[in-house]
């Protein structure tokens, strides 16, 4: 493929006698292709070259010897250099390389060998499972398949919650009132939730029952063998709750490490972290000073000898480099957890993995709000535990498509593929530090920027392609029918994919993907609207049918990296 970034650059630098670098790096993409498509802003060689932009722009097209096959046109428009590229030379470049992979279009190798940890959702067990965990969830499943489809090797960590004292609370309450309740087979875990909850109000009149969950936490700590059989029937049972949510997200994890599989891997930490002195004691506990640093100090082991979250986080992360030997460890985790992972990634630099510490990296995100921007999830009283929420999502889904369309075939296959769509949609769809707006008629507004769209989008591609009955083939393919204003659009966005996949990764951003797909949704749709796509001129409808062939692959291919499915009929 041409790298049209690349050949300018070289134009540029052959024209002046000057040594730079970063000329690539300046090259921008004008918002109005009236100013081309191209544009190299020449003030940046000002300084070096000691002339007003106007001036360098006429001197470096003046020397410019440049291939038409390459280059249509070159302006001066305010200390500008616009480049008009060649159209034809574009789109029969960029259908050739799109046709070499076609279903593996926007994919590379660029992570070929290369390990990358992604620690995501990770929720605690004993406590529902509940909308705080989507986005880490989301945003995180999301970044497992970007780097995959990069070549890199995705390790999808899920280092559950599945120790401490939330479960000295369960344990404790189960002790008091297991006669007061019903275990119903398959629905254990929402008389375990109903205990939990119970257990945390009561807790706050009468200050006696949090030394009683103390005390169960210590048994369970002491591996009492009935304790710790029902700690181990807690886990599992969560453990498939959650995998029903997880099943509907469509999310992957290679391995379920919680924070118990370190209970006997903590004592090499705390040993290694005694021997290169780190260790001071503080209050009774024993911690890592991190004034050095402007934190405020690791806690290693509590003033009550328990080991604590950093600890197992440590210990994880040192089994993490030993194991993967990564190139990045990512943990998608909530921003209120910031200075934890400051304090870890620095702890374990000072361990001396300074190598390994410089390739972690926290990847914050903001809270789930509701379009009045309060929290949702703090108790309002309506259901916030993920499983309902998505399956409200299904339900509304299947109401709106039964109004539009009853005859329609698999509904409730396609209600699930649109409701969990518009919820992962919804989730990525602007930068993830950003609070996310939870708002039903927003997220399934068939018409908005919303996962509904981009699939009703992707149905039109496909039904085109179906009673077209197409087979793609470009040998005797006229591109030239392509090189309308719409068309060419379009095959910028196709020509791009790539390198948004890229900029995805490198940013740990999966809304650079989103905003991505809604854009070539849209500029499809502007050219559908303007455009009759099967028509008598067979030379025309070919071309366009190739197009029609390349957003519905390219639209399939980047929904994907998002976690979304899409559906055939809509
Ligand atoms: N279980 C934690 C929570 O729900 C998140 C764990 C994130 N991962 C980690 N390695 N600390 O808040």
């Amino acid at each position: 493929m041409i790298n049209y970034k690349n050949e300018i650059s070289k134009l540029i630098s052959d024209s002046i006698n000057i040594n730079i670098d970063n000329i690539t790096g300046f090259i921008e993409i004008p918002n109005d292709s009236n100013l081309g498509d191209y544009a190299f802003p020449c003030f940046r060689l000002a300084k070096e070259l000691k002339m007003p932009p106007q001036k360098i722009a006429e001197q470096i097209l003046e020397n410019m010897k440049y291939d038409k096959e390459l280059i249509d046109n070159i302006e001066i428009v305010g200390g500008y250099l616009n480049f008009f590229i060649n159209k034809e030379t574009f789109i029969r470049e960029s259908i050739k390389e799109f046709d070499k992979k076609r279903e593996n279009y926007g994919s590379s190798d660029l992570g070929k060998g290369k390990n990358i940890v992604i620690d995501y959702s990770s929720p605690n067990i004993a406590k529902p499972f509940h909308i705080g965990h989507l986005r880490s969830t989301v945003i995180g499943g999301s970044l497992y398949k970007i780097y995959k489809f990069l070549g890199y090797n995705s390790i999808g960590f899920n280092f559950l919650g599945d120790w401490g004292v939330q479960f000295g609370k369960v344990m404790a309450g189960i002790s008091l009132w297991k006669d007061e309740y019903k275990f119903i087979p398959g629905e254990e875990i929402n008389t375990i939730l109903d205990i939990y909850v119970r257990f945390s109000k009561e807790e706050k009149e009468n200050p006696e029952m949090t030394k009683l969950a103390k005390s169960w936490l210590k048994k369970l700590e002491e591996h009492d063998e009935e304790t710790y059989k029902t700690w181990e029937w807690i886990r599992k049972i969560s453990l498939e709750n959650f995998q029903k949510t997880y099943k509907l997200l469509n999310s992957n994890f290679d391995v379920y490490h919680g924070e118990a599989y370190y209970n006997d891997k903590m004592q090499g930490v705390i040993d290694e972290l005694k021997s290169k002195n780190l260790l001071e004691e503080s209050e009774g506990a024993q911690v890592v000073n991190l004034d050095a640093y402007n934190m405020p100090p690791c806690i290693i082991i509590t003033s009550a000898g328990t080991s604590i979250y950093a600890t197992r986080d440590l210990a994880s992360l040192e089994d993490r480099a030993k194991t993967y030997d990564f190139e990045k460890a990512l943990y998608v985790v909530g921003n209120e957890q910031q200075l934890h992972f400051k304090q870890i990634f620095k702890v374990f630099e000072l361990m001396g993995y300074e190598k390994y510490a410089k390739r972690c990296e926290h990847i914050p995100f903001g809270l789930v709000v509701d379009k009045n921007g309060k929290k949702i999830g703090s108790r309002t009283g309506n259901s916030v535990v993920l499983e309902d929420i998505i399956n409200e999502a299904i339900d509304k889904v299947k109401n709106i498509i039964l109004e539009k369309n009853p005859e329609i075939e698999n509904i409730d296959e396609t209600a699930r593929k649109i409701g969990v769509g518009a919820i992962i949609f919804n989730d990525l769809n602007n930068s993830r530090i950003k609070d996310e707006i939870f708002d039903w008629d927003m997220m399934l507004n068939f018409n908005g920027e919303t996962g509904p769209y981009i699939q009703y989008m992707y149905v039109r591609t496909k039904s085109i392609l179906d009673k077209a009955e197409y087979i793609p083939n470009i040998e005797d393919m006229n591109m030239n029918k392509l090189l309308d204003k719409e068309s060419i659009n379009i095959i910028k966005d196709i020509y791009s994919f790539n390198d948004v996949v890229v900029e995805a990764a490198n940013k740990n951003e999966p809304s650079i993907i989103s905003r991505y797909v809604l854009d070539i949704a849209k500029n499809y749709s502007i050219f559908y609207n303007n455009n009759r796509i099967l028509s008598d001129d067979e030379e025309t409808t070919s071309a366009r049918l190739y197009l029609t062939y390349m957003v519905n692959i390219v639209i399939k291919n980047a929904t994907s990296l998002l976690g979304m499915e899409m559906p055939d009929k809509m």
